[in-house]
């Protein structure tokens, strides 16, 4: 292995920054696309009851503000945005696709052409500079007819309609794109069921049971993904998602360390299906404890057995931390759900702990657990910036969160010999905060003039990072400072 490698990241190594359509597009009604489920997503207090799928919300009204309809409008601006990414040397660029800018009311029986042409030209902006696009199916997106029509997800229906969706895009995009996740972080269904499954729940019903059903709907919807993917061009990548991150034991007790087993096995589970072909033990035996019986249908585990995923991409922001102990209940935020405060880290102002080493951890352990090649599709610092009057940002404190956490993944590839194949960082340019809804939540190397509010010109701008992150490209990982 000669220096330069040690030193850097293999060749052909895939950097670049990730975006979804439903935090960026806007136009959220334009070129016929039909209403969305992060479309009704107010900003605000009833967010969260929102995404839980507690507060029924389906339709837009006028007392709240939602920030998808504009976002920061990359439908109209793509070309300026990718210009920049190109500039800062981009190998490859992770968008998804708005599942209603192509069948807007998801159950039709012809795609929208003005959709598909969008990602075409968007496709084609791209290649054109040589980014490779990465392509997620659904990222928190389900088009809002199928939610009020048959319950999203929690209907084998939307395997058939996800199907049709498969079909046309790898067809229609399979000279222009080679990878694609089918499901942004698919374990999120479990902790915010609208965001991730279009979940609305009943008064007095088994959410558990609901949450578990959509989640095999969707297992099954991936594999047959994956399976439509290798006949239409056998080149093409399919990756799992997940919202990673270790769960560390708070002590040594063998009681703290079987419930971080435990709880990364939950997180785990879902992705345990998409890369092994099957339902772990583990898993089969909690369902019967539960008292839940997933409804399978014939052929369902033969599906998932023979179309596996080549590669296991996640995203990964903060270590996270359990105890069996009750009396240690010092928590703080994290992605998506709450984690016991770690007295070894920092946090970033929205309480996310910071911790380079946790990515390794975690890269090691994924890279044990399925032998497959993986991808850091999301990683990155939300934070307040103060652009001067030109919209420059000394985001200093993002360059540092970065590099730390890209010399413990060269570590993870150089020392441990983790194969991973790319790095996107995550927000690459501001954009909706999925959590918050905010724009103040940033994580871009490039400013976007918007507020919380939604006032603002969009322009774009080019932070201190924007510099820093085209040298890292540029040396291919070799130079971090
Ligand atoms: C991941 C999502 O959960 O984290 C993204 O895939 C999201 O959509 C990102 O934006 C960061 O979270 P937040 O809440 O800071 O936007």
């Amino acid at each position: 292995m000669s220096k330069d490698i040690i030193k850097g990241f293999p060749e052909g190594f895939l950097w670049g920054g990730a975006t979804a359509a439903n935090q960026c597009e806007g136009a959220y009604l334009e070129g016929n696309k039909g209403l969305s489920t992060i479309d009704v997503v107010p900003a605000g207090k009833d967010r969260f009851p929102v995404m839980l799928g507690k507060m029924k919300m389906l339709e837009c009204d006028n007392e709240h503000y939602y920030p998808s309809h504009e976002a920061i409008d990359f439908y109209h601006r793509y070309k300026e945005d990718i210009a920049l990414f190109a500039e800062m040397g981009f190998k490859t660029f992770r968008l998804s696709l708005s599942w209603a800018r192509i069948f807007p009311n998801g159950d039709d029986a012809q795609p929208n052409e003005e959709g598909l042409k969008f990602y075409d030209d968007v496709f084609d902006e791209c290649l054109k500079y040589g980014i490779e696009p990465l392509v997620t199916i659904t990222h928190f997106d389900v088009p809002m007819n199928l939610v009020k029509t048959i319950g999203s997800w929690r209907s084998r229906k939307m395997v058939d309609y996800y199907e049709r969706l498969c079909e046309v895009i790898f067809n229609r995009y399979k000279d222009k794109v080679k990878y694609w996740l089918t499901f942004n972080e698919i374990n999120m269904l479990l902790h915010l069921p609208f965001i991730g499954a279009g979940l609305v729940f009943e008064e007095g019903e088994n959410e558990e049971a609901v949450k578990y059903q959509a989640a095999h709907h969707q297992l099954v919807a991936s594999a047959k993904a994956t399976q439509i993917a290798r006949r239409i061009n056998p080149d093409m990548k399919i990756g799992c998602m997940l919202a990673a991150a270790n769960f560390y034991p708070y002590s040594c007790a063998p009681e703290d360390v079987w419930m971080a087993m435990e709880k990364d096995r939950e997180n785990y589970f879902l992705i345990d299906v998409q890369s092994r072909g099957e339902y772990p033990s583990y898993a089969k035996k909690m369902f019967e404890r539960k008292g839940i019986n997933l409804k399978m249908e014939e052929g369902d585990e033969e599906l998932l057995k023979n179309n596996t995923v080549d590669f296991i991409s996640f995203s990964y922001y903060s270590s996270r931390l359990t105890s069996a102990d009750p009396k240690i209940n010092l928590e703080t935020a994290g992605n998506a759900f709450k984690t016991l405060r770690n007295p070894h880290l920092k946090a970033s102002e929205w309480g996310w702990q910071i911790d380079p080493l946790g990515l390794r951890i975690t890269m090691n352990s994924l890279y044990d657990r399925y032998q497959k090649p993986l991808f850091i599709v999301e990683n990155g610092l939300g934070a307040t910036d103060s652009p001067d009057e030109n919209g420059y940002v000394e985001d200093d404190y993002r360059i540092d969160y970065l590099r730390e956490h890209i010399k413990a993944m060269r570590d993870a590839v150089n020392i441990d010999g983790v194969d991973l194949w790319g790095y996107t960082t995550w927000g690459c340019i501001d954009l909706v905060s999925a959590s918050t809804g905010e724009m103040k939540k940033r994580y871009g190397f490039i400013y976007v003039d918007k507020d919380n509010e939604g006032k603002g010109t969009l322009k774009r701008s080019k932070k201190k990072s924007f510099y820093w992150y085209k040298k890292v490209i540029e040396s291919n990982g070799a130079d971090l400072d």
